[in-house]
């Protein structure tokens, strides 16, 4: 056993820098987020025979991989897009390439896009322009001609009308604007001058060597009738984009309020890679083939108990449900394992015992200064939280090195990822109905652990989207809570600000905390759930002190605009509007800055029953 446990250590030191730093960015949403921005704003403008909503959701890179279908990324920087021949169909958005400041490859050929040429301005490293088979119309933009590393334009077969501009960057090798309604004379550039006839060919009144087609002496120079004229077959105006206007409007807000707290975050997010980077060495390790196996510190647990019974030398396990099968410590860590999740409080496993049985295992770092005796305290008492809206304590192990909570394992995933991450092929949207009996179950567990620990500051403590499981079964989905009661397990320095609770204003004001705190963290979890964005701060090890989930949904239902805050994938459930903004309501009631004024959980959860009977009623 020793020996399987070398090997697969190190297969495991081989895998910790990727995995961590995966797992770590799914966590974060992404690095730029103004590319990812860009692209949503194509996405939700266009309708394709790809499910471009459901594939397009999560962080478009992840180091040079990307998931998503037709991007390709280098370096957490999108610097391709090729969505060709799949029916993409409608207006692109007048400016969305500007922040995709390294794509070097665009290719929307053979599609049905409409409207202008999209803005190429400051791609420098643009070298591929594929937009030929689509019904483009208007003229070919004149700043084209500033795009220095430009080797291919292919404009060919739209609907083009106006004067070639002047093009003479000596990287254009490859150039068509055939099969268009363009006219007048071909710029006599060395460059224009090098393509063939069929490069031009088939336009209404082009002329010019190329063509072998003389120009008319004098240029009709003060009407410039012929060129500006619409298109014999007038395209429809573009009312696609006015809508977009306003989506684009609050998106720039967004974008402008979260940009400085992005920033920090980069920030810190750097830094920490940097303190990861020289502590991690040692930590995590996985072996991509068959068994899977905890890391580094179980290794060490199990050499340094030596020899043969291992689990007597180690202490035992405890036991807080007398129901379920009794294993070990040493069934435990020869276990096949892998990592569920990497939080602010340790890394969660999943494990896989000899025996079939399958447990969730959080290894709990900064809780060295606990004494056992806190630590079973605490632990014991959370152990007795029974409640099917509560990911249930099983057991636990505590010494000086080592504190581990072993959870019941829920096999769906986490509300994070339902509701952010596609999966597989093609989202399914994740309708209202599931949603509001999501928000139900979290309220129910809250409510609960509120219930139940009457005497704890704040119960739950981290209560965010990531730390609601989900488990599915043929009645829909439940969630379940985790992740709770660790607030007083923490030491006092660094007392909440790990945990979930660090984002509510009395934390960042530094003023007492109460349950209350608890109650803000659901309420942007609705609010998560009903607008479908990640809160600006969901993000994993990164201290935050404001919340920007909130403020823009105030902003933006104060300004009247209600429905626009709401979820592309239930928006189109009209009948829901309603229940979805008296629960948006309900939420800010809950987000409220002072504390006081929040809503208890049992008020919260009555006021969702209604809103629940008020939706039965209109279906
Ligand atoms: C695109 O649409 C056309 C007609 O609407 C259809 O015949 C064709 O199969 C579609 N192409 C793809 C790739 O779905
Ligand atoms: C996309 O398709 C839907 C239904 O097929 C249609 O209602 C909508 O107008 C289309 N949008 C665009 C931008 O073409
Ligand atoms: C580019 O991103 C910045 C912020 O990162 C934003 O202010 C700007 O509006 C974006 N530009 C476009 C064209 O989307
Ligand atoms: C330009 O495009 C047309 C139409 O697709 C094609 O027939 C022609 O061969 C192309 N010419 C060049 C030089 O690529
Ligand atoms: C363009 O092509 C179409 C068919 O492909 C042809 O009927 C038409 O005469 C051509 N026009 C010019 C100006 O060459
Ligand atoms: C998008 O689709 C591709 C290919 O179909 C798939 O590999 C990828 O996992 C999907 N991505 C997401 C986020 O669903």
């Amino acid at each position: 056993m020793s020996l399987a446990f070398t090997i697969s250590f190190l297969y495991v030191v081989l895998f910790v820098s990727f995995k961590s730093n995966m797992v770590l960015c799914v966590e974060i949403g992404e690095f730029f987020p103004e590319e990812r921005d860009a692209l949503i704003l194509i996405r939700d403008s266009l309708n394709s025979s790809v499910n471009l909503h459901g594939n397009w959701t999560g962080p478009p890179c992840i180091d040079s991989l990307s998931r998503w279908i037709g991007i390709t990324c280098s370096n957490w920087h999108v610097v391709q897009i090729v969505l060709e021949g799949v029916n993409l169909s409608g207006y692109l958005p007048p400016t969305f390439l500007q922040n995709i400041t390294l794509l070097s490859q665009l290719d929307f050929r053979n599609n049905a896009l409409f409207g202008p040429l999209p803005s190429l301005k400051n791609l420098v490293f643009l070298e591929q322009a594929l937009l030929s088979f689509n019904h483009f119309s208007g003229s070919i933009p004149v700043e084209y001609v500033e795009l220095t590393s430009l080797r291919v334009l292919e404009l060919q077969e739209n609907y083009l009308h106006g004067q070639i501009p002047p093009f003479d960057q000596p990287s254009l090798t490859s150039f068509n604007v055939s099969y268009n309604h363009l006219s007048g004379p071909i710029p006599e550039t060395s460059v224009l001058m090098r393509f063939p006839e069929s490069s031009y060919e088939n336009n209404s009144d082009l002329c010019g060597e190329p063509l072998n087609k003389l120009c008319p002496i004098q240029p009709p120079a003060p009407s410039p009738a012929p060129f500006s004229a619409p298109p014999p077959f007038a395209m429809p105006p573009i009312p696609a984009v006015k809508p977009n206007n306003r989506f684009q409007a609050w998106t720039v807000a967004v974008i402008g309020a979260a940009a400085a707290l992005i920033l920090l975050s980069l920030i810190s997010f750097i830094a920490f890679l940097f303190r990861k980077r020289q502590t991690s060495g040692k930590e995590v390790r996985r072996d991509d083939s068959a068994g899977h196996v905890f890391g580094a510190w179980a290794k060490k647990m199990v050499a340094s108990a030596g020899g043969s019974d291992v689990s007597e030398r180690l202490g035992r396990l405890e036991f807080s449900n007398k129901k379920l099968p009794v294993f070990d410590l040493d069934d435990l860590l020869r276990a096949s394992a892998e990592i569920l999740g990497r939080g602010n409080l340790g890394i969660t496993y999943k494990a896989t015992l000899e025996t079939g049985t399958v447990v969730a295992v959080k290894r709990l770092n900064h809780m060295n200064e606990l004494s056992k005796k806190e630590f079973l305290q605490q632990i014991q008492l959370l152990g007795q939280m029974k409640h099917e809206n509560i990911a249930e304590i099983i057991s636990f192990y505590y010494s000086e090195e080592q504190k581990l909570v072993i959870y019941e394992f829920t096999s769906d995933g986490t509300l994070f990822e339902l509701l952010h991450e596609g999966r597989g092929i093609g989202r399914m949207p994740l309708d209202w109905t599931t949603r509001l009996s999501s928000i139900k179950d979290i309220a129910k567990g809250l409510l609960f652990l509120h219930h139940s620990l009457p005497s704890q500051k704040v119960p739950h403590a981290n209560l965010k989207s990531s730390n609601v499981l989900i488990h599915q079964d043929s009645k829909g989905y439940h969630s379940k809570l985790t992740d709770y009661g660790f607030l007083p397990l923490l030491p006092a320095k660094q007392n909440a600000e790990k945990l979930a609770i660090r984002r509510s204003p009395e934390f960042v004001q530094g003023k007492k905390l109460t349950r209350s705190a608890d109650v803000y963290c659901f309420g942007i979890i609705v609010l998560e759930i009903v607008t479908g964005k990640i809160p600006g701060h969901i993000i994993g090890e990164i201290e935050e002190t404001t919340n920007d989930l909130s403020d823009w949904v105030r902003t933006v239902v104060n300004n009247d605009w209600s429905t626009d805050i709401l979820d592309l994938e239930i928006l189109a459930e009209k009948e829901g509007h309603d229940a979805m903004l008296k629960l948006t309501e309900l939420a800010l009631e809950c987000t409220d800055m002072t504390p006081e004024k929040r809503p208890k959980m049992s008020v919260v959860l009555m006021r969702i029953e209604e809103i629940e009977k008020m939706k039965k009623e209109s279906d």
